[in-house]
């Protein structure tokens, strides 16, 4: 690997740093608010900012160039080697989204036909039925619901119908109480890094989820491989799928990481999409009007503002440099599509809800890198026209039946592994 440091020269400047006494730095503020946290670096050193963070320095990256070169153009300088991912690659193994190098190329490759817009396309009707029966329940019983809780649900069925044909979103389902241990457990490990190693009571429950998930996803594996042809849903399509280079199919290891990739990846994050689509409808009634014809403006929109990944971690590898910063090799880079979204230089009345932003000829001057909730690059998101799938068709056949009515109080981020709803989101709902 050639070092560019001879190239870049010594002489380019560090990014202006925010400011502070704290030999941890900022590490406490980031794990408490740290939408708030990368708003004030923005807000004081502007575009490219660097922030110490107890044993690191971490770039945070607001210009669309910067976001270029971390996520496509200097790709290959970069790494997932960061503290959440980490940890998630406890769980997910080598999965497309926690594998690296050679690795992650042949998963890619392997994995893409799955998610040709063709194969996608016959997930749809099974979508729409979900969501239906969703409407008549309502229907049938009006008034106040957990909304937040119920998308999660919703997208759990999905991904289970879709990954394996099951459906792992009852109560008594295992999979479903596994992967809710899981999940908490990453929640507290996030915001409390330093606990994560101890034997705490989640920690235990994490561990006896992965423990469960092992066990029950690969007996579904050995019972498929019996019939690798027999079902058309993802984990069919992954059995049958062959590395066109080599002609190698995945092993059973392989195919229990990417089951667990695609149903953590893919749920969570379009849960909360919906759940923030139904907020900011329930906020903007004449919009929810129109709705049901405009369920992928609305969805995009909303997904602006409340992007589900709020934002992308990176190790620099190698020295880089950035907006004419130098960004030294060893130190983390992360770049937020919550910050670009809302970049005011990009985005006109950044904080107000429009969909027509994402109608017609309205993008047409935008520079690209200012939205991507899907990430952009070699790594960007292999989802993302199925997740857009799923949202449109559940958002529009929900909005279709439904009306959702809030009490106008307003719900602020609560960012974790995702961008969830703060305290959940409950709304009253009455048929349309
Ligand atoms: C609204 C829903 C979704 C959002 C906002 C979203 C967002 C993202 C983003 C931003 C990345 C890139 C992460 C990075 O560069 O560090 C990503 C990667 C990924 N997503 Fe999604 N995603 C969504 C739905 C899905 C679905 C439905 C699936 C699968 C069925 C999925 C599977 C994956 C996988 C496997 C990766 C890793 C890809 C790779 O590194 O090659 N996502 N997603």
């Amino acid at each position: 690997m050639t070092t560019s440091t001879a190239l870049l020269g010594p002489e380019l400047p560090l990014p202006p740093s925010l400011p502070t006494w704290n030999p941890l730095g900022h590490v406490l503020r980031f794990k408490n608010q740290p939408l708030e946290l990368l708003n004030e670096a923005f807000d004081r050193c502007g575009d490219v900012a660097r922030l110490w963070m107890g044993v690191r320095w971490m770039n945070v990256i607001s210009a669309p160039a910067g976001v270029q070169r971390v996520l496509v153009d200097g790709a290959a300088r970069y790494t997932k080697k960061t503290a959440g991912s980490l940890l998630l690659r406890k769980f997910l193994g080598q999965g497309l989204l926690t594998a690296e190098g050679a690795r992650w190329k042949q998963q890619r490759r392997i994995a893409t036909p799955a998610f040709h817009p063709q194969k996608i396309a016959a997930f749809v009707p099974g979508m729409r039925r979900a969501a239906e029966e969703v409407v008549e329940r309502w229907v049938a019983t009006p008034g106040e619901r957990d909304i937040a809780g119920e998308m999660n649900r919703l997208t759990l069925r999905i991904a289970g119908e879709t990954l394996f044909s099951m459906d792992i979103s009852r109560e008594s389902s295992e999979i479903g109480q596994a992967l809710d241990g899981v999940m908490s457990y990453f929640l507290g490990a996030i915001t409390n890094p330093l606990l994560a190693p101890f034997p705490t009571r989640a920690r235990r429950r994490f561990e006896a989820g992965v423990r469960t998930l092992d066990r029950v996803v690969l007996d579904i594996i050995a019972r498929r491989r019996q019939d690798p042809e027999k079902y058309e849903d993802l984990l069919g399509l992954f059995m049958q799928a062959r590395d066109e280079e080599t002609g190698e199919g995945m092993s059973d290891l392989q195919l229990r990481d990417e089951v667990l990739t695609m149903l953590l990846a893919g749920h969570e994050t379009t849960s909360n999409a919906l759940a923030w689509a139904l907020y900011r409808l329930a906020r903007h009634p004449e919009v929810q009007e129109t709705a049901p014809a405009r369920a992928e403006a609305v969805v995009k929109e909303t997904m602006r503002l409340h992007p589900p990944a709020w934002i992308l971690a990176r190790k620099a590898e190698e020295e880089d440099s950035i907006e004419g910063y130098r960004i030294p090799a060893g130190t983390f880079v992360f770049v937020s599509p919550y910050l670009m979204h809302r970049h005011p230089r990009y985005w006109a009345d950044p904080l107000r809800f429009d969909p027509s932003r994402f109608e017609g000829d309205a993008g047409k001057d935008r520079p690209k890198f200012v939205y991507f909730p899907f990430g952009a690059g070699p790594r960007r998101c292999i989802g993302e026209n199925f997740a857009l799938a799923e949202a449109r068709t559940l958002l529009g056949t929900l909005t279709e039946g439904l009306r959702f009515i809030g009490d106008g109080h307003e719900v602020l981020g609560d960012p974790s592994v995702t961008l969830r709803p703060r305290g959940g989101l409950r709304l009253r709902v009455e048929r349309r």
